[in-house]
C-alpha cells in the first residue's frame, strides 16, 4: 500500500474541509429550505441540528479517521471487523453522490456562458429542460447523448481526476486553498450586487420574517438536519478520509469549529444573495417573493435565468452566480470522489495513479454514460433524492447506534480527540450522539420510509421508482456487506496490529 499522504498543516486541512462543506447545497438548497422551514424562524432548528447532530457527528468522524488512520471502510475495520461494511455503504453513497453531483456542475459551467448571451430568452424554463438538456421526460435510463452536457461533464471529470492524482497536500488542499478564497471574493460580489436592486430588501423580509407557527411541523425539523448533514459533508465517508490524512497532533476540534460555522456562515451570505436577488424580480414583476421562489435545480437554471435577464447587468450577476457555485461545487466533487478512491487504494492495494484511473475513471465513465443524456434529469432526481434521504440519513444512524450503543466506543474516540484539541469534548457531546441524535435521524429515517411507500416519489411510474430509487439504497448496502467479506492486503492487516499495540498511534 502507498505511504498515506498528509496534509501540511492545519490549514490545509481547514481548507479541505471548507472545500468540501461548502458546495452545491450551500448555495441553492439552503436558501430555499429556510424560506420554506420558517424563514428566520428557521435558524432555531437549524442551530438545533447544527449543536445536537451537525457538529457532533463531525467530531466523532473525524476522531475514527484521525486515530485509525485509514479510508472509511479501513478505519471502521480497524475500529471493530464488524463494521467494515458501514465504511464501504459510505463510500457507496460517495460514488452515487458524485456521478450525478458532477453534471450539475457541468450545467453550471455552461450556464456562465449562457448568462453572457442569455440563451433561454423569454423562456428559461422550456430552454433548460427542451434546447438545453433535450429532455424526453422518459422513466427510462440511455436515450441520445447531449453533447452539450457531455462535453463540460467529460472536462470537470478530467480536472477532478488530475487534482486526485496530484495528492492530498499538493492537489486536494491546494485546490481549496485557491478556490475557497475566490469563491468567497466573487460571491461576496454577488451579494453586493443582489442587495443594490429595487426590492432586494423585500426579498431579505421574505426569508427572514420569522413564522413561528412553522416550528411546529415535523418536516422542517426534519429538512433543517437533512441540509446540515449534506451541508457539512457528514456521513458520506468524506470526514474520516480527510481526517486519516491529518499530522497526528492537530488540534481537531478547534479545526471543526473553524469549518462547521465558516460553512453556516457562507450558506446564510447565499440566503441573503439569493432572496435579494428574488426580491428583485418579485419587484420587477409586481408579484410577490413567494410566486418567484423556486427549489434546487429550477432555482438556480430556471429563476435565476428569468432574474438575469430582467436585471440591467444582469449578465455580471449571473456569471458570478454560476461560477461560484462551479467553484463550490468542484472542491466538493473532489472531497467525494476521494473518498472511493482511498478506500479502494487501501482495500486493493492499489497506488496513487492506479487507483485514480481505474477508479476514478469508472466513475467518470458511469457519470458519463447514465446523465448526459434525454432521459438523464428523472434519474438525477430520484437517485439524489434516495442517496440522501436513505443513504446519508441511513448510514449516519447505523454509525451512532452502533458506536454509542453497540460498540460503546464514543468516550475513547472523545479521549483521543481531547488528548490533541482545544476545545474539549465532556458528557454533552456523549448525549447528543447517544440519544439525541439516534432519535432523530431514527424519526427522519422512518417517516421518510412511510412516505416514499406511501406517496412513491414525485409522481414517478412505481417500476423506476423501484429500480433507480429503493434498488440503489438498498443495493448500495448489499454491496457493502460483499466488499467487507474480501479480504484485507497482508500489509494492512498487520499495520492494524501495530496500531493496536500502539494505541492507534502511527
Ligand atoms: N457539502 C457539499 C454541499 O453542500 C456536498 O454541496
Amino acid at each position: 500500500m502507498s505511504e498515506r499522504q498528509q496534509f501540511k498543516g492545519r490549514s490545509a486541512f481547514i481548507f479541505a474541509a471548507m472545500g468540501s462543506a461548502i458546495g452545491l447545497g450551500n448555495i441553492w438548497r439552503f436558501p430555499y429550505v429556510a424560506y420554506e422551514g420558517g424563514g428566520g424562524a428557521f435558524i432555531v432548528p437549524y442551530l438545533v441540528a447544527l449543536l445536537t447532530a451537525g457538529i457532533p457527528l463531525l467530531f466523532m468522524y473525524y476522531a475514527i479517521g484521525h486515530k485509525y488512520r485509514g479510508s472509511a471502510p479501513l478505519s471502521f475495520r480497524r475500529l471493530s471487523r464488524g463494521t467494515e461494511a458501514i465504511g464501504w455503504w459510505q463510500v457507496g453513497i460517495s460514488f452515487v453522490i458524485a456521478v450525478y453531483y458532477a453534471v450539475v456542475i457541468a450545467w453550471a459551467v455552461r450556464y456562465i456562458g449562457f448568462s453572457i448571451s442569455q440563451d433561454w430568452g423569454e423562456d428559461p424554463e422550456g430552454f433548460f429542460g427542451g434546447e438545453f438538456l433535450q429532455q424526453s421526460g422518459d422513466f427510462s435510463i440511455g436515450g441520445g447523448f447531449v453533447a452539450g452536457v457531455f462535453v463540460p461533464l467529460l472536462l470537470i471529470w478530467l480536472f477532478t481526476l488530475i487534482v486526485l492524482r496530484m495528492g492530498i497536500q499538493s492537489g486536494i488542499a491546494r485546490l481549496a486553498q485557491v478556490f475557497i478564497p475566490v469563491l468567497i471574493v466573487i460571491f461576496v460580489i454577488f451579494v453586493i450586487q443582489a442587495l443594490r436592486q429595487p426590492g432586494a430588501l423585500d426579498g431579505l423580509n421574505a426569508l427572514f420574517t420569522p413564522d413561528w407557527g412553522a416550528l411546529a411541523s415535523s418536516d422542517v425539523w426534519v429538512s433543517a438536519y437533512g441540509q446540515i448533514f449534506f451541508s457539512l459533508s457528514i456521513a458520506f465517508g468524506i470526514m474520516i478520509t480527510y481526517a486519516a490524512h491529518v499530522k497526528r497532533r492537530t488540534n481537531l476540534t478547534g479545526s471543526g469549529l473553524v469549518v462547521a460555522f465558516s460553512n453556516s456562515g457562507f450558506e446564510i451570505l447565499a440566503g441573503i444573495g439569493v432572496f435579494a436577488a428574488l426580491g428583485f424580480m418579485a419587484h420587477a414583476s409586481g408579484v410577490p417573493v413567494g410566486e418567484v421562489v423556486e427549489s434546487g435545480i429550477g432555482l438556480a437554471f430556471i429563476a435565476f435565468p428569468a432574474i438575469i435577464s430582467t436585471m440591467p447587468g444582469g449578465a455580471l450577476l449571473g456569471v458570478l452566480f454560476f461560477a461560484s457555485l462551479v467553484l463550490a461545487g468542484i472542491t466538493s466533487l473532489v472531497s467525494i470522489v476521494e473518498v472511493v478512491i482511498d478506500a479502494f487504494e487501501d482495500k486493493f492495494n492499489l497506488g496513487r495513479t492506479a487507483s485514480v484511473a481505474v477508479v476514478g475513471g469508472l466513475m467518470a465513465v458511469v457519470s458519463l454514460v447514465l446523465f448526459p443524456t434525454t432521459t438523464g434529469l428523472n434519474l438525477l432526481d430520484i437517485v439524489d433524492n434516495f442517496a440522501n434521504n436513505f443513504g446519508i440519513v441511513g448510514a449516519g444512524l447505523v454509525s451512532v447506534i452502533t458506536l454509542g450503543w453497540g460498540l460503546r466506543r464514543l468516550r475513547d474516540l472523545s479521549g483521543h480527540l481531547n488528548a490533541i484539541s482545544s476545545f474539549k469534548l465532556n458528557w454533552g457531546w456523549l448525549v447528543m450522539l447517544t440519544v439525541v441524535t439516534p432519535i432523530v435521524l431514527g424519526f427522519m429515517f422512518i417517516s421518510e420510509v412511510v412516505d416514499r411507500i406511501q406517496e412513491g416519489y414525485g409522481g414517478m411510474p412505481s417500476s423506476y421508482v423501484g429500480i433507480f430509487g429503493w434498488g440503489v439504497a438498498i443495493g448500495l448496502i448489499v454491496i457493502a456487506i460483499i466488499l467487507s467479506f474480501v479480504p484485507w492486503p497482508k500489509g494492512v492487516v498487520e499495520r492494524e496490529r501495530e496500531l493496536l499495540t500502539t494505541g492507534g498511534e502511527r
